[in-house]
C-alpha cells in the first residue's frame, strides 16, 4: 500500500491537488491567504509598520547572520511610485492598491569591508523572515501577497542596490478590501482572487525511512 502510494506521489507530473484543509492550523495560519484586493483607503501607521518589520528582525538565521534587507514604499510616496513602475503588468493590476509594497533583498556576497559575512543560507533566511512578516501582519488583521513578477534589474538600478545584495521578491501588504475595492480591480483579478485554494497532499512531500516512502503517521488513523 505504501509503495503504491509512493509511486503515485513522488512524480510531480501527476496533478495531485487537494482542497486546502487548514482547519487544524493556528488561526493565524489558517486565515492567511495571498490577497489580491486591498482597501485603497487604508494607511499603515508607522508603529504598525515597525511591528511588522520587527517580526523579520527577530526571525532566526544561520549564525545569526540576518542576511535580509527590505525596501519599503507606502502608497502615495515616491518609493511606492517607483516600485509600481518596475512591477510586471499583471502585478500592476492589483499590487498598487495595497497600503505598502516591500521589496525584499538577501545578501549574495561578502561586502568590501567584510563587515557582512556571506551565508549559503541567505535566501532561506530571507524567506523565513518574510514568513514571520506574514504571520505578524495577520495577527494585526492585515494580509500580504508575495510576488516575484517585477523587473529585478530595474529595481536594482532604481534603488541603487549594492552588488553584494540581490533584490529577491516583493510583498504587497494591506487590509483586505471590501466590495467597493473589488469593483475597482480588473475582472481577471476578481476571478483569480476567488479561485479555490488547493495544495498537494502531505504524502507528496513528507517522507520517512527513505525518500519517496510514505510515513505511517500519514496513513494511520
Ligand atoms: C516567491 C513567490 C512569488 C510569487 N509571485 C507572484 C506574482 O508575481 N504574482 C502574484 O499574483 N502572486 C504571486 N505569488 C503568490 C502565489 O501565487 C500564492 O502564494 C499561491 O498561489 C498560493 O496561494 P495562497 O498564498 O493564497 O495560499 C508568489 C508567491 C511567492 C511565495
Amino acid at each position: 500500500m505504501a509503495d503504491e502510494m509512493t509511486a503515485n506521489v513522488t512524480g510531480r507530473h501527476t496533478p495531485l491537488v487537494t482542497p486546502a484543509q487548514p482547519e487544524t492550523l493556528t488561526p493565524l495560519l489558517r486565515d492567511r491567504e495571498s490577497v489580491m484586493v486591498y482597501d485603497r483607503s487604508h494607511e499603515l501607521r508607522p508603529e504598525e509598520l515597525r511591528a511588522i518589520l520587527e517580526a523579520a528582525r527577530w526571525s532566526p538565521s544561520a549564525g545569526n547572520s540576518q542576511p535580509w534587507g527590505f525596501l519599503v514604499g507606502l502608497r502615495g510616496d515616491d518609493t511606492h511610485a517607483a516600485m509600481v513602475e518596475v512591477l510586471s503588468s499583471a502585478n500592476q493590476a492589483w499590487a498598487p492598491s495595497a497600503s505598502a509594497i516591500i521589496l525584499t533583498l538577501h545578501q549574495v556576497a561578502t561586502d568590501e569591508d567584510h563587515e557582512i559575512a556571506y551565508s549559503d543560507y541567505a535566501m532561506f533566511d530571507l524567506g523565513q523572515a518574510v514568513a514571520h512578516i506574514t504571520v505578524q501582519a495577520r495577527s494585526m488583521g492585515l494580509q500580504v501577497r508575495q510576488f516575484g513578477g517585477f523587473d529585478h534589474r530595474a529595481a536594482t538600478e532604481r534603488f541603487a542596490v549594492p552588488p553584494h545584495w540581490a533584490v529577491t521578491t516583493g510583498i504587497a501588504l494591506g487590509l483586505p478590501g471590501g466590495p467597493d475595492d473589488d469593483a475597482k480591480v480588473p475582472e481577471w483579478v476578481r476571478t483569480r482572487a476567488r479561485l479555490p485554494r488547493s495544495r498537494l497532499p502531505l504524502e507528496a512531500f513528507v517522507h520517512s525511512g527513505k525518500f519517496g516512502h510514505t510515513a505511517d503517521f500519514l496513513t494511520d488513523h
